[in-house]
């Protein structure tokens, strides 16, 4: 590539023009496993009584079984939607009002509002500046006697340091969730995320790496723990009279059930999985070493299988290396591209989500209920939600941080150097294009 050339933002021939590739994720095995169930003519199988369909009927079953043996999972208990797996998930391990959970900020809203369904009240921890996942020792700092669990979020599909954390709940007698919503099929070593801690899931919103419109899968190896799951998916009071239930708190149940058509779907996504994480893995560790000759770029890949399944490309990025505001940057590099349609084909975000708790309810402690529940379970406690609590979080969220959602299928390692060439383009013109932008946004002299 000839980075010599004039930049698109001071009038060059961008870099590339062709739309990048839509990602399709529907095939003639998803039509035929839909038109299959339609005319089985049972799109829901499932009961909220005791008795066969109580954990639902054979499409259901089958995608839980698949996933199951897939990964070497005990138990996959499949859901709604991850939300609801989340809800649930913390209402397997007794989460209880008052209860402290300890989780991330960067993270999608849920994994933080879920305990809050059972009067659990979040605490934040900061996050790692490499992996983007909880800092170990952050969450040391942020345990008390009233921690009841960490959330866990395998952020952008790289695995969290689950030993460290595994090791923290355990000297503290502390149950650990895995909000794996980013990270099906991803592995620490020989464990499968998921089910490292004592439970967790997967997201099958429209978004992720498979999906079946919405749902979720629930993964544990803990008896119990899949057990009072199925019962809070179901209408679990339903049953009580009848199954012998050990430990009777949370088994209240709501409708969380995914229907035999999203289930059939889900199965024939699952067989795609391994494809789709390959595809990823190849561009992402193509992106990075074009990223990583870059000064003031820098992308981390974790060693080891599958540790990393790449839902977006997160890396770090220095202004006063590059020599450009981060907002600089991505709008020089975007006029180095086609124009984005969507989140998908975008080539960089700045930042993720705006941290959790600087949003609204947060700042208000007030989640539900006229007393400012569940903060109002603990009224002694003072709990912290000001701008500064989680600084490592807040530096990658205001400066530090681009996300490429272009690292997905079913783009090419060619579609990636056009990228990669917009941005050395960018970066060895930092200076003109600096003064450019800057002289653009002064205000006329009369
Ligand atoms: C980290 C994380 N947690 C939870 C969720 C919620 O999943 P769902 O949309 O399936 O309810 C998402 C979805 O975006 C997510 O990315």
């Amino acid at each position: 590539m000839n980075t010599d050339a004039m930049p698109a933002i001071l009038g060059g021939t961008p870099v590339r023009s062709q739309p990048f590739p839509d990602r399709r994720t529907i095939g003639k095995e998803e039509t035929e496993a839909v038109l299959r169930v339609l005319e089985s003519d049972c799109l829901s199988a499932f009961i909220g009584g005791a008795g066969e369909y109580f954990n639902g009927g054979r499409e259901v079953r089958a995608f839980e079984q698949q996933w199951a043996e897939r990964e070497g999972f005990k138990h996959a208990i499949s859901v709604n939607s991850w939300t609801s797996g989340l809800i649930i998930a913390c209402g397997s391990v007794g989460i209880q009002p008052g209860d402290e959970v300890i989780v991330p900020p960067y993270t999608m809203s849920a994994s933080a509002t879920a305990p809050m369904f059972y009067g659990g009240i979040p605490v934040f921890a900061d996050v790692d500046p490499t992996t983007f996942c909880l800092d170990p020792d952050s969450v040391a700092s942020c345990i008390t006697e009233r921690t009841k669990a960490i959330m866990v979020v395998h952020l952008f599909g790289r695995c969290a340091p689950m030993d460290e954390i595994l090791a923290l709940a355990r000297q503290h007698d502390i149950k650990v969730i895995e909000d794996a919503a980013q990270a099906p099929g991803v592995y620490d070593g020989d464990r499968a995320v998921g089910a490292i801690g004592d439970v967790g899931g997967f997201s099958l919103n429209y978004h992720k790496h498979i999906h079946t419109g919405e749902g979720g899968m629930l993964v544990t190896n803990d008896d119990a723990i899949a057990e009072k799951c199925r019962l809070i998916r179901n209408h679990g009071e339903n049953v009580h009279d009848e199954k012998e239930v050990d430990d009777p708190v949370n088994i209240i149940g709501g409708n969380y059930r995914l229907t035999e058509l999203q289930a059939a779907i889900g199965i024939e996504q699952l067989k795609r999985l391994d494809d789709i994480l390959d595809t990823r893995n190849e561009l992402a560790h193509h992106f990075a070493s074009r990223l990583n000759r870059v000064p003031g770029l820098s992308a981390t890949i974790p060693q080891g299988r599958r540790s990393h399944a790449y839902y977006i490309f997160p890396f770090l990025y220095d202004a006063d290396q590059v020599g450009l505001s981060r907002d600089q940057f991505v709008q020089a590099v975007h006029a180095e591209l086609p124009q984005a349609t969507d989140f998908e084909s975008t080539p960089l975000e700045q930042g993720y989500v705006r941290p959790l708790y600087l949003s609204r309810i947060y700042q208000d402690k007030c989640g539900f209920g006229p007393q400012g529940q569940p903060w109002a379970y603990q009224p002694d406690v003072d709990y912290c939600y000001e701008k500064g609590i989680c600084p490592v979080t807040e530096d990658l969220h205001e400066r530090k941080m681009l996300l490429s959602p272009l690292i997905r299928e079913p783009l090419s390692t060619s579609d990636i150097d056009d990228l990669a060439d917009a941005i050395d383009r960018v970066a060895s013109h930092a200076p003109e294009i600096r003064d450019a932008l800057e002289n653009s946004a002064k205000p006329a002299s009369m």
